[in-house]
């Protein structure tokens, strides 16, 4: 099976979930541009300084922060067999700057799985996450603005890798393994 993997899909989708998932069927790293984030905001380092503004609102920390960020991580020894990102790319701008880093290395992306599920069942996973975990982006008004942020600037991003043969499509509501053996079959 390919194993240089993007997972696609709104906030609440399932990629954390399901990238963790593949990447271990798999052996090779899930790679979740919001998690690195996370840890830089939680270790008040100088990168997390400067994206929790963004975070806390729902809006796209800047595309040159994050690429340079994915350049280092993919560079890394454990991603040289592969990866799955989770969360990026989420802009055009990152769209090209992903091919760059990927064709500076020889390789190319083996498919980019998009996990479709409707706006309620998203927002209902969000809202029973943000009692359980806190995390801060997970209130009614910010994921309400993340959603409109994906629609506006990731959702057509699904059509670019549809030219490019690239886009499979997984229903991605029921539960996880369910979902999980549907990504694991859509890619064999
Ligand atoms: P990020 O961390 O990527 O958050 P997100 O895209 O908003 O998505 P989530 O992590 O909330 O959802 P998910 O699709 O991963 O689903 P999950 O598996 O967690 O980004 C956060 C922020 O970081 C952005 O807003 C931005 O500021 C910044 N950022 C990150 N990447 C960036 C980039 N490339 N460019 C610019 N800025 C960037 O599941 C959600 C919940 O549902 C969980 O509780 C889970 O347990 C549950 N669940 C999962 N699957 C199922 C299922 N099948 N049935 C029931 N519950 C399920
Ligand atoms: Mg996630």
């Amino acid at each position: 099976m390919s194993a240089q993997i993007v997972m696609l899909g709104p906030p609440g989708s399932g990629k954390g979930t399901q990238a963790g998932l593949l990447a271990t069927h798999l052996g090779v790293p899930a790679i979740s541009t919001g998690d690195i984030f996370r840890s830089n905001v939680s270790n008040e380092t100088e990168l997390g300084t400067l994206v929790r503004g963004y975070m806390d609102a729902g809006e796209y920390v800047p595309d040159s922060v994050t690429n340079a960020l994915v350049r280092d991580r993919l560079g890394e020894r454990d991603a040289v067999e592969g990866f799955i990102l989770d969360g990026y790319p989420r802009t055009l701008e990152q769209v090209a700057a992903l091919d760059a880093i990927l064709e500076d290395q020889g390789r190319r992306l083996d498919a980019v799985v998009e996990l479709v599920a409707d706006h309620t069942e998203v927002v209902d996973r969000l809202l029973l996450r943000a009692q359980t975990q806190g995390r801060l982006d997970d209130t009614e008004a910010v994921i309400r603005r993340r959603l409109e942020v994906y629609a506006e600037q990731t959702a057509p991003l699904a059509r670019v890798y549809g030219e490019r043969g690239l886009l499979v499509d997984v229903d991605g509501t029921g539960d996880i393994d369910q979902v999980s053996r549907r990504i694991v079959s859509a890619l064999a």
